[in-house]
């Protein structure tokens, strides 16, 4: 199986190019090699490498900043993946797309599954899901909503070879430095280890499961502060968390306030989906195992 993928400088696209490498050829082409909102390049190299699958792992991430810039979020986020779904079409390959929580409006009190109505409160969340409906123009397509993502690059002793990381990769480095850190008491999510998240895409293509919408977490959920808190547990440096809610926070963008969601779905199709206690394991005895 012949294997592009976008964006692969990103903590998702290396851990991506990194599982299907084992057993795939990978063009993995980072912002630099490829950039997709530019569709005659989309489109040349699509028809060069001819890959069965195109994983689109770039994205316009900086969910405050897309307030003032939504020309761009809307163009890497949205349009683009209209690019990439064209010439999916055109080369006959499958097109696996992430989207995000943030697409959902927060105001539940139970896992948002695939049938759920979205309700997108930022530019950010609007563009993803813009780009969620493009990615449909490719016959064969995934759409994998996750979230919380952690852990890419764990194994990397060097931080700065690791790729920037997330909410919880930077709550990590922070405790494993002593300095303090503080956790929303306000977030419940389902957080979703990169290795996982890779695994299960790789699972869901080669088990040719039925295309469409999954969400790709890993099981369970929890407010951020017990996330953090099994962490700090887990390192021995309770002493170092505080809470604190989004009130008490300037930002932007909105956040949603409540976004688990239900896995159900994708492991029905064959996706090993772990705890995230038991990622958070795994991924904390990767950082400490040197
Ligand atoms: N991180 C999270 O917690 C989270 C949560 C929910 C959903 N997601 C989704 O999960 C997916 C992977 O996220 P991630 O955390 O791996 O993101 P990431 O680390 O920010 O990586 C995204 C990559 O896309 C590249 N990129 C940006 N614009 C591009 C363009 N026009 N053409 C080609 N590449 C471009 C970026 O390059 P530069 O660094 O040069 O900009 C970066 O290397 C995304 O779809 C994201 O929306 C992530």
């Amino acid at each position: 199986m012949r294997v592009l993928v976008t964006g692969a400088a990103g903590q998702l696209g290396r851990e991506i190019s990194r599982v299907f490498a084992k057993h795939d050829e990978v063009v993995a082409l980072p912002r630099a090699g490829l950039d997709i909102c530019n569709h005659d390049a989309v489109q040349r190299v699509t028809h060069e490498t001819h890959p069965d699958v195109i994983l689109n792992c770039a994205a316009y991430n900086d969910v405050d900043e897309a307030e003032t810039d939504p020309v761009t979020a809307m163009q890497v986020n949205g349009f683009a993946v209209r690019s990439l779904a064209t010439v999916a079409r055109e080369v006959g390959a499958v097109l696996v797309h992430y989207s995000t929580d943030f697409v959902f409006d927060g105001e539940t009190n139970h896992p948002y599954d695939e049938l759920a109505s979205p309700g997108p409160q930022s530019v950010y969340a609007t563009s993803k899901l813009l780009g969620e409906w493009l990615a449909c123009g490719a016959p064969r397509h995934y759409v994998l909503r996750v979230e919380s993502l952690f852990g890419a690059g764990a194994e990397a002793l060097d931080p700065s070879v690791r790729p920037r990381g997330s909410t919880l990769d930077r709550m990590v480095d922070a405790m494993m430095a002593g300095r303090p850190v503080r956790a929303f008491t306000d977030r419940t999510v389902s957080p979703s280890y990169v290795p996982d998240v890779a695994a299960a895409t790789r699972a869901l293509v080669k088990g040719k499961a039925e295309v469409g919408l999954y969400h790709c977490v890993n099981t369970g959920r929890a407010i951020w502060f017990e996330v953090a808190e099994a962490a700090a547990t887990r390192l021995g440096c309770e002493p170092l968390l505080s809470p604190i809610t989004t009130g008490e926070v300037q930002m932007r963008a909105a956040r949603p306030s409540y976004c688990a969601l239900s896995n159900d779905k994708i492991v029905a199709a064959g996706a090993t989906m772990p705890t995230w206690e038991d990622a958070l394991d795994r991924y904390l005895t990767a950082r400490t195992a040197r």
